[in-house]
């Protein structure tokens, strides 16, 4: 490791001897319109401290990194930019709520480590989190849950939560402070129990839809051939771009079973009017209307990747992608020149245990998807959280840190300059930043367990949460 220890590591550092006492404060700051968006030069020596960027948020990340070197530093000359341009994490707040303070912790660590997204998972079948002025029955109902069961997690008494309109303002300006663009992600058409619980008419069945107690995938989905369902889905949109105005909207798309579809006089009947040949193109089908009604307010989408299995989703759309074993994100960068966000499940996905997910994994996996051809179709990085099994904001910092920061070095950073020992030494300097900021990372000895330990700790999350599943109802 060098001196300095910087996380994520700078795309090129140079000593220019000496040293230099570095308080932040004497730091003097320029604009240089030769420079990229993202891009600064921090120089530290005896003249004292400069940091030139492209742009504001250039800066920004200057003075990021200048907060990792306090105290006695060698002279030196940083020339930095970042591998990939979307960074970001996600926070499953559906599960497990998290409170605005604390949500505002994991946005100073995610801006300390140049990140610029926060997708923000807000809907899903265990509770519906969005304050909604024009269908308030929606949260109102839908935030609810009569008890909680995730595996050994198990919680007796009612959950519920939501952010309020205010609150929601508030994480986009603080996060916009932080050059940290919040994509909200209203997860259609499966996933739904909890709008269902409120809207049941919008079922194919049309039957009462409890808010789901625990976790799964549910045959439960929105109906596809009703047009009631676009409208409240519309509506629902129109008040979530009114508070978040990023270009991104997520609309999920994942897990979505056909079962409902397939026994549904309404959506055969939408697959037969608009010329589809089954319950899959339905879903591309789905998707794309809510792409045209995004579009028609300036805005794209974002879905994770089996919206892409009908192959005709339009490439204005985005694709997340997490689980894809027959490479419908692959096909979409390919022949459709697709964006690709990469959040492998096996490598980035951070709720699973260091036995499973142990940190070398996660650092090590190449931000590139084998089999795309132009690696300008990948748009960059993302390390998601998912709560059924984490109910505190510790017990989040220690299945999300080093992780987090692991995931957003391999986004800013080039892989030739990456190297997972010299990351972890690294990380043990950043530490003092994170708790500065009220975050406790898992300790050293368990980010990456030897083969016995790893095995031991599979088997027991296993069996704690995964096999201890109530059955679906
Ligand atoms: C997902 O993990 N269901 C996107
Ligand atoms: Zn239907």
């Amino acid at each position: 490791m060098d001196r300095l220890g910087i996380v994520p590591k700078p795309l090129k550092t140079e000593l220019l001897g000496g040293e230099i006492f570095v308080d932040p404060s004497d730091a003097v700051f320029a604009i240089e319109e030769n420079l990229g968006k993202e891009e600064y030069i921090l120089t530290a020596d005896k003249n004292g401290i400069r940091i030139s960027g492209g742009s504001e948020q250039a800066v920004f990340y200057g003075k990021q990194t200048l907060l990792q070197m306090r105290g006695d530093c060698p002279c030196v000359r940083i020339t930095d930019k970042p591998a990939h341009e979307y960074r970001g994490f996600m926070l499953d707040c559906v599960r497990h709520m998290f409170s605005v303070d604390d949500i505002k912790k994991l946005v100073d660590a995610a801006a300390s480590l140049k990140m610029n997204r926060f997708h923000w998972h807000l809907t899903d079948d265990q509770g519906f989190r969005i304050w909604l002025n024009r269908r308030p029955s929606a949260t109102i109902e839908g935030s609810v849950r009569k008890r909680s069961e995730f595996g050994s997690l198990k919680e007796e008494g009612e959950y519920g939560g939501y952010y309020t309109e205010k609150q929601m303002r508030e994480i986009v300006d603080y996060c916009a402070e932080r050059f940290i663009t919040v994509i909200p992600e209203f997860d259609v058409p499966g996933h739904c129990s909890a709008l269902l619980h409120a809207y049941p008419d919008i079922g194919c069945t049309e039957k009462p839809v409890e808010v789901k107690t625990h976790q799964g995938i549910f045959e439960d989905i929105l109906c596809a051939g009703k047009d009631k369902t676009f409208e409240i889905v519309f509506d629902i949109l129109e008040e979530i771009l009114d508070i978040f105005p990023s270009e991104y909207i997520h609309i999920g798309g994942d897990e979505a079973p056909k079962t409902k579809w397939k026994a549904c006089p309404d959506c055969q009947k939408r697959i037969r009017q608009a010329g589809l040949k089954n319950e899959e193109e339905l879903q591309g089908w789905f998707t794309n209307e809510i792409i045209s009604f995004l579009k028609s307010k300036g805005r794209k989408a974002i879905v994770w990747n089996e919206s892409l299995k009908s192959g005709i989703v339009g490439n204005d759309a985005t694709v997340q992608m997490w689980m894809d074993p027959k490479k419908h994100s692959v096909d979409f960068a390919n022949t459709r020149n697709g964006k690709v966000i990469v959040s492998d499940f096996f490598h980035y996905y951070c709720d699973y245990p260091y036995s499973m997910t142990p940190l070398n994994k996660t650092y090590n996996y190449k931000a590139i998807v084998k089999g795309i051809k132009n690696p300008d179709n990948i748009y960059g990085v993302e390390a998601p959280i998912w709560t059924e099994f984490i109910n505190s904001f510790e017990h989040l910092c220690y299945m999300f840190f080093p992780r987090f920061a692991a995931v957003a070095e391999s986004g800013w950073t080039v892989e030739k300059n990456k190297n997972a020992k010299d990351f972890c030494e690294r990380f043990r300097c950043y530490s003092r930043i994170l708790s500065n900021i009220g975050i406790t990372a898992a300790p050293p000895h368990e980010w990456n367990p030897s083969p016995l330990s790893r095995a031991v700790g599979t088997i027991g999350f296993t069996r704690k949460n995964v096999a201890n599943k109530p059955k679906n109802k």
